[in-house]
């Protein structure tokens, strides 16, 4: 049977676990796609560390470039992160017409246009399908099983630490810090956790999301981007009265010509199955004019199904390479036309405000007011009593769909006079379910 040599570009968590999964699922591989994959060399900085799979040592360097270089690698898997060494290593693979199998959404998300560029002007590609939503084959979704389709939305939850922080805050009364340090405990985290709750992995993996839907490049500084860091448990409580719950949401829309991205934590409704999607598992909805809307759910990070990912981009390639291509190039940039991106102030959805209203008579007329002169209309209300000590009341408000640049100039001029006894909470609500407004 033709072997494919593979060289591995950093033993860590989803290195091991590709290691693990050929191991394990070798000759079961090898059945399927008729193709050996072998492993020739591993490259990383730190060789003694135990890491629960049992190597030949023969395979592994500190020598990325050399791994690189060395022709019996037909395939490089860069799995190191980071956008510098990761990039250096990537490109050079590029250059001697050897396909990359990468996870590294920042990467993508940062150099896409480089990577890709290179890839095709040397006739070979780059895959990515570990990159977002982990075991899910999303990539592979968007690019071959909807090709039929123009995408008109996709919502996802995209990161699996954020979904499981949000998920044991709600079900176990945990604060924001303890559920982090389960989920890094637990090996979900990035190195820098602050890319998971920040929203900036949710982030990157949009714009690869987006990229694959609409045949653009990116540019992340136009995706509009909030994290969970600062989300209060009262907030994902009165959701919960509301019927919501609060997850952490990609937000991708066709809308009037221009597509909108944004990241932000948003109320869904308790009914939809993006709600039921619990712990570090990870969703995407996609609607497509053709087929209407499909759900791809599973696991979202961690060692094997991420690895999961890497190796059916591995069975892809080697079959490519075995059949004498390095012709199979991929390129999410597949142009379909001019795009703009629309603004964060001009998306139109529904809100979540909770307001800390002084306790005197007329100051919910103020705010009705102001709202309504700003063309946002109430959908429900809630007051509760004040706390005994309390000057202020919580008021949590729900809207019909308003322009988020009006909800922003209405929250203004409520602390401008000096209605509010804090900053006011503005959660988005998308509701998946019903169809696009427009
Ligand atoms: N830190 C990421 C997550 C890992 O929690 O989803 C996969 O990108």
């Amino acid at each position: 049977m033709k072997e494919i040599g593979i060289g591995l570009l950093g033993f860590g968590t989803v290195g091991a676990g590709v290691v693990e999964a050929l191991q394990r699922n070798g000759d079961l591989l090898a059945g399927r796609i008729g193709v050996r994959l072998v492993l020739r060399r591993i490259a990383d900085v730190d060789l003694d560390r135990d890491r629960g799979v049992t190597v030949d040592r023969s395979l592994l360097t500190r020598d990325a470039a050399a791994l690189i270089d060395d022709p019996a690698v037909d395939i490089v898997i860069e799995l190191i992160g980071g956008t510098t060494l990761a990039r250096d290593f990537v490109l050079r693979a590029l250059r001697l017409g050897k396909p990359v199998i990468t996870a590294n959404k920042a990467l993508l998300a940062d150099h896409g246009g480089e990577i890709f560029a290179l890839a095709a002007a040397n006739n070979t590609g780059v895959w990515f399908e570990a990159s977002v939503a982990g075991g899910v084959p999303i990539i592979r979704a968007l690019r071959e099983g909807l090709v039929a389709n123009r995408i008109d939305r996709i919502f996802g939850i995209l990161n699996g630490t954020c979904n499981y922080i949000l998920t044991k805050m709600e079900r176990e009364q945990v604060t924001f810090e303890h559920a982090l340090k389960e989920a890094q405990a637990a090996g979900y985290a990035e190195a820098d956790p602050g890319l998971d709750i920040d929203g900036f992995d949710t982030a990157h993996k949009a714009a690869i999301l987006a990229s694959l839907a609409y045949g653009i490049q990116v540019p992340m500084e136009k995706i509009h981007v909030e994290g969970i860091r600062g989300l209060s448990k009262a907030d994902i409580e009165y959701a919960r009265d509301f019927g919501y719950r609060v997850k952490q949401l990609a937000v991708i829309k066709a809308v009037g010509g221009e597509v909108e991205v944004r990241v932000h934590p948003t109320l869904v409704p308790h009914d939809h199955m993006l709600s039921s999607v619990m712990g570090v598992f990870n969703a995407v909805v996609v609607d497509g004019d053709i087929v209407g809307q499909t759900v791809y759910t599973g696991r979202g990070a961690g060692r094997l199904p991420t690895a999961s990912a890497v190796v059916s981009d591995l069975a892809e390639v080697a079959r490519i390479l075995a059949d004498g291509g390095r012709k199979a190039r991929y390129s999410p940039a597949s142009p379909s036309g001019k795009i703009t991106f629309r603004p964060m102030g001009e998306v139109e959805c529904r809100y979540y405000l909770r307001l800390s209203l002084l306790d005197k008579p007329g100051i919910l007329g103020v705010v009705a007011t102001v709202l309504g002169q700003h063309g946002i209309s109430l959908a429900s209300i809630l007051q509760k009593e004040p706390n005994r000590s309390g000057r202020h009341v919580s008021v949590v408000i729900l809207t019909h769909r308003a322009v988020e640049k009006n909800i922003m100039e209405a929250m203004r001029i409520l602390e401008e006079r000096q209605a509010l006894g804090a900053k006011p909470v503005c959660l988005r609500i998308e509701d998946p379910g019903i169809e696009k407004a427009s």
